[in-house]
């Protein structure tokens, strides 16, 4: 998978070098562009803001920073498709490799074209199965907005040449698309085939088939006078998967009871 970010603070992703990120980088598993849109701007003092037509407070991102950086990132990708490919016909769109994946300039395209996702409260919110689905993407380009936005043309522009998909983390408000695009990289590339070392370890996670996660235990077996559950120690696997299904339900009930339904509360243990 190749993902590109767009943002006016590129040193927020120096976390991405770290950890099963950094591996899966490593690995060629994932490729990750950083792209400053500041520099793409042609004046002394690289604006990227101005004031909101129509008065109020705060500042909106400017559009044509953000019309050359996409332009630029959309010909570049590796699944140039659609109208995509006609936004910038040069020679970065002559060296892409037309991956058979990407349908390029097929009816699919438009749905197998670069997906562009601005992270913003105003989007839908994001969940497991939204990072399920964005893991078998094959080019993501996410666009980090600050200050009160980014001005609506940039949206209804991109909307018309490519997929695009506005992405809230939850609902609450960050000072910018950064920290919500890291916490999305996270939940999707942990999710890519040959990321996960165990891929069992994925199934009985939280929110994988709405119920949340059993507790987990390990040595000492006695700890500060608590002891490890006495049924993890027995040895007996069919017993262990009772108890833990039944400290999910039991959990799921207490934390988030909206998330249980009748399917989810009715599941197997094993
Ligand atoms: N930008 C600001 N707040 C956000 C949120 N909750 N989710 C995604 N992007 C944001």
């Amino acid at each position: 998978m190749k993902i590109d970010i767009v943002s006016i603070f590129p040193a927020y992703f120096e976390v991405l070098g770290l950890s099963l990120l950094g591996k899966a980088r490593n690995r060629g598993l994932l490729e990750v562009g950083v792209h400053d849109l500041r520099d793409v701007t042609t004046d002394k003092h690289r604006t990227v803001d101005g004031t909101p037509a129509g008065g109020g407070a705060g500042m909106v991102m400017k559009p044509e920073p953000w019309g050359v950086m996409l332009d630029q990132l959309l010909a570049a990708s590796p699944c140039v498709g659609g109208n995509a490919a006609t936004a910038n016909a040069g020679a970065s769109v002559a060296e892409s490799t037309g991956d058979a994946e990407c349908a390029v300039g097929s009816a699919e395209s438009a749905a197998t074209g670069p997906l562009l996702i601005f992270p913003s409260p105003a989007g839908e919110v994001f969940n497991q199965q939204m990072a399920r689905e964005l893991a078998t993407e094959k080019h993501l380009i996410f666009g980090c907005g600050r200050y009160e936005g980014i001005d609506q043309r940039v949206f209804d522009e991109y909307e018309q040449r490519a997929r695009v998909k506005l992405i809230s983390i939850g609902d609450y408000v960050l000072n910018g698309g950064e920290v919500a695009t890291i916490a999305m990289i996270e939940a999707i590339a942990r999710l890519l085939p040959g990321m996960v070392g165990n891929p069992e370890s994925l199934v009985e996670e939280s929110h994988e088939d709405g119920l949340l996660e059993y507790p987990s235990y390990t040595q000492p077996a006695v700890w500060r006078d608590r002891a490890v559950p006495e049924v993890l120690l027995s040895g007996n696997h069919r017993k262990i998967a009772e108890w833990r299904h039944e400290q999910r339900i039991a959990r799921t009930k207490r934390v988030r009871p909206e998330l249980l339904t009748d399917q989810t509360e009715n599941q197997q243990a094993f």
